[in-house]
């Protein structure tokens, strides 16, 4: 909860706050304490005043507490901390637990985006939703914005009705998708994978990665970079792809880490079929980043740099 402070106008945007705290515009992360929540309050700490929106939030400046498949505690927290801009990434990001609780996955990925979208256009803040690659089927080399979704997982499904839910709510919106985020977590419990597979690593434990899913990875602190920069440009809304100027297995994708992380590549072998009773995956989820290229100064990183970058 936030304590109560002066109702001055903020300077930057001109807009009456609640509880002003600094003269930086304010940021709302929904889901902060997430994987990629953590890089992105880090981040964003110097140009904004971030407020960490999170389920359980501790009782001080500077966090809410928010269930996005609550309307209520959404527009609460939305009314208590007026942002200028808010993020939204929480989510049920396990494709295969949507897969097999499809309810929880429309309450939380669906109505808890709707119910975010909403407040934001009530509350005029800038909006930054995140999306994901299994928007596509990943049956072709290359996804352009303008190529229609056809999710092949409930995961993807949800995220695809999502978007289009909350471009109709708030047309302003910034939807940006990405397909596989990489770097070591800031915190427990997250999605991030990198901790656990260099653990297994150092004690010599073999990993299985497919080698039959491509994606253009980007590491967190590089996606949030972009995230930032497009919030920083006022008038640009619409979908945008982001990630690695090229396409790699997730198998290659392993064998690599492994080897920044000082271990040997043959601790990492190639899956060659799915594992029994996960989601559907595409097999080749290429996003391509010429509309961010052509309006970000960010540049696109390869691969390399990619891997580099997680363990900077
Ligand atoms: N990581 C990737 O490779 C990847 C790829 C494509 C797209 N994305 C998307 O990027 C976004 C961020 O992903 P991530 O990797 O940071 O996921 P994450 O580590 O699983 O974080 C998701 C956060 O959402 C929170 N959350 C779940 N249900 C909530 C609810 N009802 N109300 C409020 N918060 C709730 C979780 O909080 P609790 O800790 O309380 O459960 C968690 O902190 C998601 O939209 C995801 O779909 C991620």
């Amino acid at each position: 909860m936030f304590d109560p402070g002066s109702n001055a106008c903020n300077k930057t945007t001109g807009r009456k706050k609640a509880y002003l705290q600094t003269n930086k515009p304010r940021m709302l992360i929904i889901g902060a304490r997430g994987f990629l929540g953590t890089y992105l309050a880090r981040g964003a700490a110097e140009a904004y005043e971030v407020i960490r929106g999170n389920r359980v939030a501790p009782v001080e400046p500077g966090h809410i507490a928010i269930d996005i498949t609550d309307r209520q505690s959404v527009r609460s927290a939305f009314e208590q901390t007026k942002p200028d801009i808010a993020v939204l990434l929480a989510a049920l990001s396990d494709i295969d637990v949507c897969e097999k609780d499809r309810e929880r996955a429309l309450a939380v990925n669906l109505h808890g985006a709707e119910h975010v979208a909403r407040a934001a256009a009530q509350t005029h803040a800038r909006f930054l939703y995140t999306s994901s690659a299994a928007v596509f089927d990943g049956r072709k080399h290359g996804y352009t914005e303008d190529d229609p979704p056809t999710p092949l997982s409930f995961y993807g499904e949800t995220k695809t009705r999502a978007e289009a839910a909350i471009q109709t709510l708030i047309p302003s919106a910034i939807v940006l998708r990405f397909g596989l985020v990489v770097g070591f977590a800031g915190k427990a419990g997250t999605n991030a994978m990198l901790d656990n597979l260099v653990q297994r690593w150092s004690v010599g434990t073999p990993t299985l990665l497919p080698d039959f899913e491509f994606r253009n990875p980007i590491d967190a602190a590089t996606l949030s970079r972009f995230m930032l920069e497009l919030l920083e440009k006022e008038n640009i809304s619409g979908i945008f792809h982001v990630g690695a100027t090229e396409s790699i297995s997730r198998y290659e994708l392993g064998v690599m880490l492994a080897a920044r992380a000082g271990h040997s590549g043959g601790l990492v072998r190639p899956q060659k079929e799915p594992s029994p009773g996960r989601a559907p995956r595409g097999a080749d989820h290429f996003l391509l980043t010429h509309k961010l290229k052509a309006i970000c100064d960010n540049s696109i990183p390869t691969c390399n740099e990619v891997i580099e970058r997680c363990f900077q």
